[in-house]
């Protein structure tokens, strides 16, 4: 991240700047609801600026994957950085509801640097714990994610092009060894 870059969260004493990532429906969600959410304890929105510039956004919720959302061979392998013992249907997880980064400053770099700062923020400072992070993906937005090095929770969604989203998934625990 570049060193005039910081990342704050949005308050209702921020005044927003204009904002444009190329979809109506992320930038809409930054300006209409990205508060509403935050005050119904539904979402926080965070801010990556410069002095003149709101450069991208994130928000995030809590959320789990569980068994009814994966494959059976994703869910053994998810199960067996468990001990036995802690085998479960579900496990804690951090989801992205909306990451965007401004038209100007796409390819850049910095999306894949929020998504390493998500990473460590729930690793080294992580209030309830939880070991995974999951995003309801653009498919425009996949191979972003994937080189990212998040996983499909369902290897079926590979060849399922109808649906205009794709569930992915992120393991944290190889981050604290
Ligand atoms: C998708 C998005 C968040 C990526 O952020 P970014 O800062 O532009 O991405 P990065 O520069 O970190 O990209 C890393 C890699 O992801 C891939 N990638 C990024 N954007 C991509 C796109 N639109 N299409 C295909 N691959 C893409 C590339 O392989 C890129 O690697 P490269 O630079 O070596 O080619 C940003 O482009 C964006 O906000 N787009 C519009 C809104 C959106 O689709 N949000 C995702 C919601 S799920």
């Amino acid at each position: 991240m570049r060193s005039n870059f910081r990342i704050i969260k949005l308050s209702e004493n921020y005044q927003l700047r204009p904002f444009d990532c190329g979809d109506n429906d992320l930038n809409n969600f930054l300006v209409e609801d990205a508060l509403p959410y935050k005050q119904r304890l539904l979402s926080v929105t965070y801010l990556m600026v410069s002095d003149d510039d709101i450069v991208a956004y994130f928000s995030l919720s809590n959320d789990k994957i569980s068994i009814p959302e994966s494959d059976k061979a994703t869910w053994r392998r998810i199960k067996k950085r468990f001990p036995h013992a802690k085998h479960r249907n579900d496990y804690p997880a951090v989801k992205i509801g909306r990451l965007a980064v401004s038209k100007k400053y796409q390819h850049e770099h910095l999306g894949s640097d929020i998504l390493f700062f998500i990473k460590k923020m729930f690793v080294t400072d992580n209030r309830t714990g939880c070991g995974f992070i999951t995003v309801d993906a653009l498919r425009i937005a996949l191979p972003f994610y994937l080189k990212n090095g998040f996983e499909y929770l369902r290897k079926e969604d590979i060849l399922e092009e109808a649906d205009k989203t794709v569930l992915l998934f992120y393991d944290l625990y190889p981050l604290t060894l």
